[in-house]
């Protein structure tokens, strides 16, 4: 299995299906494809603000994958014509074969003004492998539980600061979590963000379990 960082909190996870999850795109400075250039079975969104749900309504209509979001951003995604799969926090959807759980996090959701629902991460299982997507998140201690739970290989965490984690605070979510790898994320786009993962991947190879892989847009990381 195969995850692509596109920039931002954009992944592709390529196996039995290729998942795309937090589609922004066409207003990413640092995404390395634009919105015609993916074609997802399985999309997924973390929550409404525009650097997450991004590109999805486009990239939707064209591709049309399976859409998995939390039950407002479904009834939203509803109005534009796009069928959504709606779920809530612990709910697993069995998308062809691949397991989604949406999971909490600690954040807002809005779009355009309108309520969103809760922001959400994803606990996804495919060929054997689980991969934990925070979306943007704080730090909360039920990051353990998640750990306990689903007991991820790859754990995608935002480091950025200021709207999520900051690497000194990814590191002890990475703590929590314990997954084999992490890859940082939600770092670099936009200048009030952190512009480098090294202080992060330094913190948590301190640590010793895990092992912390920075990519660059357009990198991919095989697990
Ligand atoms: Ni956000
Ligand atoms: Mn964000």
């Amino acid at each position: 299995m195969r995850a692509t960082w596109h920039g931002h909190a954009c992944f592709e996870i390529a196996g039995e299906k290729r998942i795309l999850i937090d589609p922004f795109l066409r207003g990413n400075p640092t995404a390395d494809i634009g919105p015609g250039d993916v074609h997802p079975d399985i999309l997924l969104i973390t929550h409404g603000h525009e650097d997450h749900l991004g590109d999805a309504v486009e990239i939707a209509r064209r591709a049309k994958p399976k859409v998995a979001c939390i039950h407002e951003i479904s009834v939203y995604l509803g109005e534009e014509g796009i069928e959504a799969e709606g779920m809530n926090f612990y709910g697993t959807l069995d998308l062809g074969g691949v397991l989604v759980t949406m999971v909490p996090a600690w954040h807002s959701s809005s779009h355009a003004g309108r309520y969103m629902g809760t922001a959400a991460g994803f606990v996804i299982e495919m060929d054997g492998r689980r991969i934990y997507h925070a979306g943007d998140t704080g730090l909360f201690s039920d990051m353990k539980l998640i750990g306990e739970l689903f007991k991820p290989d790859l754990f995608l965490v935002p480091i950025g600061d200021r709207y999520t984690l900051s690497p000194a605070l990814a590191a002890r979510a990475v703590e929590l979590v314990s997954p084999r790898v992490a890859i940082p994320m939600h770092f670099g786009t936009f200048p009030v963000l952190v512009k480098e993962a090294t202080e992060f991947r330094e913190l948590v190879e301190a640590k010793g379990k895990t092992k912390a892989v920075i990519l660059r847009p357009g990198e991919s990381y095989e697990l």
